[in-house]
């Protein structure tokens, strides 16, 4: 299991040095919450803000984009730095046209899914997907409790999959603690997005070593 820390239960008026934190408690990857409180109904960051934020770490920037017109800002994102780009499948951008912009700046692409939308949305661009994000809490906010009943959502993007000799890895991200992460492993999860409960804890490097001994 891979943990990718959400940046968005850190201190942020320390962001360079939550990320160094994170970076050497074993973070995977670096989970970047982007709301334009449109889609969502909170406001974050954005582009020029992930770029300052590079020189912190050489792990992958994995940049969550719950913002309405995903497709007009691929470029910025990418200049800004994200090696993996998840724009939401419920947004204003056509599907096919963000996967090959996203595409053509050599980024990583992943479509993203609230809770009430169907995963056989993403099936008919799973070739060309690193990821698929399925939500597990309604995006917006860090602390809300897991859904477990998304779990046969996971399992059926990692059957279509199979069924397809495909390699897409699959995410979850909401209410992931230590309570919760063994019925994401059970499911077939490869990436775990964790905000409070690695950020809560004083020691990170324990909260991520437990989260993954829980996998096993
Ligand atoms: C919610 C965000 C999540 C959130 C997770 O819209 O996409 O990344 O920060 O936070 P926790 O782990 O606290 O639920
Ligand atoms: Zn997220």
């Amino acid at each position: 299991m891979q943990i990718a820390p959400s940046l968005l239960s850190c201190d942020f008026s320390k962001f360079g040095y939550e990320i160094e934190r994170m970076d050497k408690a074993g973070a995977d990857m670096m989970h970047l919450d982007v709301m334009d409180a449109h889609f969502v109904p909170n406001l974050t960051f954005g582009a020029p803000v992930i770029k300052m934020l590079r020189k912190y770490t050489d792990k992958p920037f994995d940049v969550h984009l719950m913002i309405s017109e995903p497709l007009k800002y691929i470029d910025d994102f990418s200049d800004a730095g994200a090696d993996i780009i998840s724009f939401h499948t419920e947004s204003d951008s056509d599907i096919e046209e963000t996967i090959k912009k996203i595409e053509s700046r050599g980024v990583k692409p992943a479509l993203a899914i609230k809770p009430k939308t169907d995963p056989s949305v993403v099936f008919p661009y799973l070739d060309r997907l690193y990821m698929v994000l399925v939500m597990t809490v309604e995006p917006g906010f860090g602390g809300q409790s897991f859904m477990a009943d998304m779990m046969p959502k996971v399992e059926a993007i990692k059957e279509e999959a199979k069924r397809r000799n495909l390699d897409v890895l699959v995410q979850v991200d909401g209410g992931i603690a230590k309570d919760t992460i063994a019925t994401a492993a059970k499911a077939g999860v490869d990436i775990c997005v964790a905000g409070t409960a690695v950020f809560k804890p004083d020691d990170a490097k324990k909260a991520i070593d437990e989260l993954k001994a829980l996998c096993e």
